[in-house]
């Protein structure tokens, strides 16, 4: 069987770490989340004292944290210097600041060059989650597929997987989630985009099944023809 190279970007909570561990499970590849990636160096930076607020403090550490993804779908992993950071990168702390630190272009040089290693090391392919996968990361990605939905359903799934942590309501993930997504959209150096050749899926209404499903219809065939 080739190697396939799948892609899959859009804003949170549509369903894209669901549909890429799924997708990757399925169809025996190995599997990337990338915004893991960005928010364990913000959880380094937070944890180290670095000033989140401050870009050119952010630019000369950048370097410095070791990070390590484990890419099996059915048990990833994320590692910060050897620690586990599959727990700290979940809170509020971290999500309220990762835009700004993902936002500084040696933040993203530095991560989207492990990107690149990770789905160059991956023999059967891979399926790649994250804003700009398709457009940046791995621009002749065998498949991009960009999921959107509408802001309500996004909220709504984000505050159901927040809930009995950080429970918040509707309204509040709502208004932090169109925040978070301006700010990517808008950053200079690789903004949340869709790639002219990605494939828009919107999964308003559809269940989290049909959407896997329509992701591993796609690469099949995409395998097929390969
Ligand atoms: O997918 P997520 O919500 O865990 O991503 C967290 C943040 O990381 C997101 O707000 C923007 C950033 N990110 C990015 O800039 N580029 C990526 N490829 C993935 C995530």
């Amino acid at each position: 069987m080739e190697s396939v190279i799948v892609a899959i970007d859009g804003p949170s909570g549509t369903g894209k770490s669901s549909t890429s561990k799924a997708v990757a499970a399925e169809l025996g590849l190995s599997y990337l989340d990338t915004g893991a990636q960005y928010r364990a160096i913000t959880w380094w930076m937070i944890s180290n004292g670095v000033d989140v607020d401050d870009p050119l403090a952010i630019a000369s550490a950048a370097a410095k944290p070791v990070i390590e993804s484990g890419t099996d779908p059915s048990a990833p992993t994320i590692t910060v210097d050897g620690l586990d950071a599959s727990g700290p990168i979940r809170t509020q702390a971290v999500t309220a600041r990762v835009s700004a630190v993902s936002a500084v272009p040696e933040v993203r040089a530095r991560i989207t060059e492990l990107q690149r290693s990770i789905a160059a090391a991956a023999e059967k392919g891979i399926v790649v989650e994250g804003r700009d996968i398709g457009t940046t990361v791995l621009p002749d990605a065998d498949l991009k597929i960009f999921l959107t939905a509408s802001p309500e359903a996004r909220a709504a799934r984000r505050s159901g997987e927040l809930k009995g942590k950080e429970a918040t309501d509707l309204a509040t993930t709502r208004d932090a989630l169109i925040k978070r997504d301006q700010a990517d959209s808008s950053r200079k150096t690789s903004p949340l985009a869709k790639a002219g050749d990605a494939v828009e899926v919107d999964t308003t209404d559809l269940t989290l099944a049909q959407v896997i499903e329509c992701v591993v219809t796609l690469v099949e065939e995409k395998r097929a023809a390969k």
